[in-house]
């Protein structure tokens, strides 16, 4: 029997900066490279705040297709036909209403981390996508990559026992002489630390101990947080937070763990970025954080807690930079006609959600002292 023809995703995106570059590169890279036969993706139309940038970004990034559609608005490719679905790459304070109208126009949503700034917003964009009847998923791009899915398989099938501690970090150094306008500087935009590079260290907390079997899906028992602010504009430069999960009877859950997370935006990235401690062993994850290519397990002598009797290092290669992995789940789940994905579904942007607003609460009002 013939094969059936793959399902066409056609995208919108939405902004022209460093972003969209990267994913939708990712989004132009043949599926059949990763092994991928069911979905593919086309790129119909690219939305700026100028339709100059818009139609370089074609030029540039889309192979200057010219079928594609540049325009001077984002409500210009809401309301494109051609278009199914919207990617948007803008700065986090925009997500909220970029995805709101987008919704309203029954466009399917791929939303760039953080989903929002606040669980509040996330609520009521989740509301109305499901009023719609459409799509909506963060794209925490980390949950989809191959060396995630095969290191789920290898933490859950019960050889390394519970996992007990998850040591995670990612830092970028932006220079903090950056200007104040910029996104990472100003709390208008969202900036910061916690906002952009927090949810890395604390999806991987997600996979580790909130997604394990032993947790039934139960929230964190407890967050605490602290704080370094710059000066110049008041956002968070380092900020350190554990989020602990607790034997709940409640739920069912007999998880006792905790991740000690942390984001730097003045500090380059170091490796390993992930450990994740089980009673049996520890898995070290390669940096960089949100897109890793290798892993290393280590298995403990039986009864000797601690003492390495084996240890095995996986490597993952594919053609791109990972974005694109995300990308076919959205195009499987709209092919399917599913509201949410079952690997990074709703629940799990509203923890990472609930989990910043609790850390910014810990943290209201208290500016960091300094000693001269
Ligand atoms: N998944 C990942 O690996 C990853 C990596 C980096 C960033 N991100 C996320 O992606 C988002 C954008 O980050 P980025 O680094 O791509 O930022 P960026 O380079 O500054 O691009 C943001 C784009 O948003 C549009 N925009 C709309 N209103 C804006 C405003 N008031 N100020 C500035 N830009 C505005 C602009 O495009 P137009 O002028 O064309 O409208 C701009 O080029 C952030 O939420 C960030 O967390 C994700």
């Amino acid at each position: 029997m013939a094969p059936s023809s793959p399902f066409v995703l056609r995208w919108g995106i939405i902004s022209t900066g460093w972003i969209a570059e990267r994913v939708v590169s990712d989004l132009l890279v043949d599926p059949k490279t990763r092994d991928v036969h069911d979905v593919v993706h086309k790129v119909t139309a690219v939305g700026s705040r100028s339709v100059e940038k818009a139609q370089k970004f074609i030029t540039e990034y889309v192979e200057g297709d010219k079928s594609v559609k540049a325009y001077g608005t984002y409500e210009e490719v809401y309301a494109d036909k051609n278009v199914d679905a919207i990617y948007i790459g803008t700065p986090h304070t925009y997500h909220y209403v970029n995805a709101l109208d987008a919704i309203r126009a029954k466009k399917h949503v791929l939303c760039e981390k953080p989903v929002t700034v606040n669980s509040a917003e996330l609520r009521s964009l989740i509301a109305e996508a499901k009023k719609q009847g459409v799509f909506f998923m963060e794209a925490l791009w980390t949950r989809f990559q191959p060396l995630t899915l095969e290191l789920k398989k290898l933490a859950e099938d019960g050889t390394l026992g519970a996992p007990v501690v998850v040591h995670a970090d990612f830092s970028n150094d932006f220079g903090i002489r950056l200007p104040k306008t910029h996104r990472m500087m100003d709390p208008a935009l969202g900036g910061g630390a916690i906002l952009d590079l927090g949810p890395y260290p604390l999806v991987w907390a997600t996979i580790a101990l909130y997604e394990h079997p032993s947790n039934k899906s139960t929230k964190p028992s407890n967050i605490t947080a602290t704080m370094y602010k710059l000066p110049a504009t008041g956002v968070d430069c380092n900020t350190s937070y554990t989020v602990t999960f607790a034997p709940n009877p409640a739920t069912g859950s007999t998880l006792a763990a905790q991740a000690v997370l942390s984001c730097s935006m003045n500090v380059a990235s170091h490796s390993p970025g992930v450990t994740i401690r089980y009673e049996k062993g520890t898995i070290i994850i390669a940096a960089p954080v949100p897109c890793p290519r290798s892993f290393t397990v280590q298995y403990f002598a039986p009864g000797k807690p601690g003492v390495v009797a084996r240890e095995e290092t996986r490597k993952f290669d594919y053609v791109g930079s990972g974005w694109h992995f995300q990308a076919d789940e959205v195009a499987r789940c709209v092919r399917d006609g599913k509201l949410e994905s079952a690997l990074w579904g709703h629940d799990k942007s509203i923890l990472e959600m609930e989990v910043f607003d609790e850390v910014s609460m810990l943290n209201y009002n208290k500016r960091t002292l300094f000693f001269y």
